[in-house]
């Protein structure tokens, strides 16, 4: 750890600065390894993982020992970021124990940094029960896509004042609990900016507008890699679908008409023996 490492005393420090803070979402070693030298804050092991890399319909299956394999990837690619393991669907909220002891595993032996758990009420007594364990939580609230089935799919959140008004009590619990930071997601920019001011911790907003202490994107989303699900939100830096598919069929192209290997890619031996492989 270095004077550059992001934790949790950071992230406060930044939002009494006013400095934004910038989190994307990996998955495995050489994304997670690039995220980290350009400087980002948080990197989010998703489970958003489960459908742009695994290939789920949604994040609903995936499963506790996915999201280990994929944040032992992460954490092993990572020096100054801080890792945040996002807690699969059903791993947390049947008992604080069950919450408590999948936490604990993230920390242990995906070597992360602290976990991420959805929704506001309904997951206050497992938020209490894993800090009360010493592991750092963030809370997310507004859009909760493991629970889109009550919220009917994935759809902005707290547009009515009643609406919005439990999420911004769900903020405020959260934050009492002790969350060190709550993702707001799909929700109008108005009721981000609300709950920005009334929290002492952070807000990393994804789909809340521009003020939020923080903002988070998709990494597949902002490298143009998952187009099965594109939010109104995401913005696109790169088109790697296109870029990758363009390789693929190049090297496809070259091997069929005989252009790869060359020379260049090939292993020699001396002349004599060539020869005398090729007669043996
Ligand atoms: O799983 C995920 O990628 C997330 C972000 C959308 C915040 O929860």
């Amino acid at each position: 750890m270095t004077d550059q490492t992001v934790r949790t005393v950071t992230l406060q420090q930044m939002k009494r600065e006013g400095r934004k803070i910038t989190m994307l979402t990996a998955y495995d070693y050489p994304m997670a390894l690039l995220v980290d030298r350009a400087g980002i804050d948080l990197i989010l092991v998703g489970d958003s993982g489960g459908m742009t890399v695994l290939g789920y319909e949604t994040t609903i299956p995936v499963t506790m020992d996915e999201m280990l394999m994929m944040t032992r990837a992460v954490t092993r690619a990572v020096t100054r970021s801080m890792v945040i393991a996002d807690m699969p669907f059903m791993s947390y909220e049947a008992e604080p124990a069950d919450a408590i002891r999948n936490a604990g595993r993230f920390i242990k032996e995906g070597l992360a940094h602290a976990v991420k758990v959805e929704r506001g009420w309904p997951s206050l007594p497992c938020v209490r029960a894993i800090v009360d364990a010493g592991i750092p939580v963030m809370g997310h609230v507004g859009l909760t896509p493991q629970t889109a089935v009550l919220q009917e799919g994935l759809k902005v959140q707290g547009k009515g004042l009643d609406a919005a008004r439990r999420i911004l009590e769900d903020a405020l619990a959260l934050e009492k609990a002790g969350a060190f930071a709550i993702v707001l997601e799909a929700i109008p920019g108005a009721l981000a900016g609300v709950i920005t001011n009334r929290l002492t911790v952070p807000t990393i907003g994804i789909g809340a507008g521009p003020n939020c202490d923080g903002q988070v994107l998709v990494l597949h989303d902002l490298l143009g890699l998952f187009d099965r699900f594109v939010p109104k939100f995401t913005k696109r830096y790169a088109d790697l679908a296109g870029i990758i598919s363009d390789a693929v069929s190049r090297y496809r192209q070259d091997v069929i008409e005989r252009r790869f290997p060359e020379a260049a890619h090939t292993y020699s031996i001396d002349q004599e023996t060539e020869r005398a492989l090729q007669e043996m």
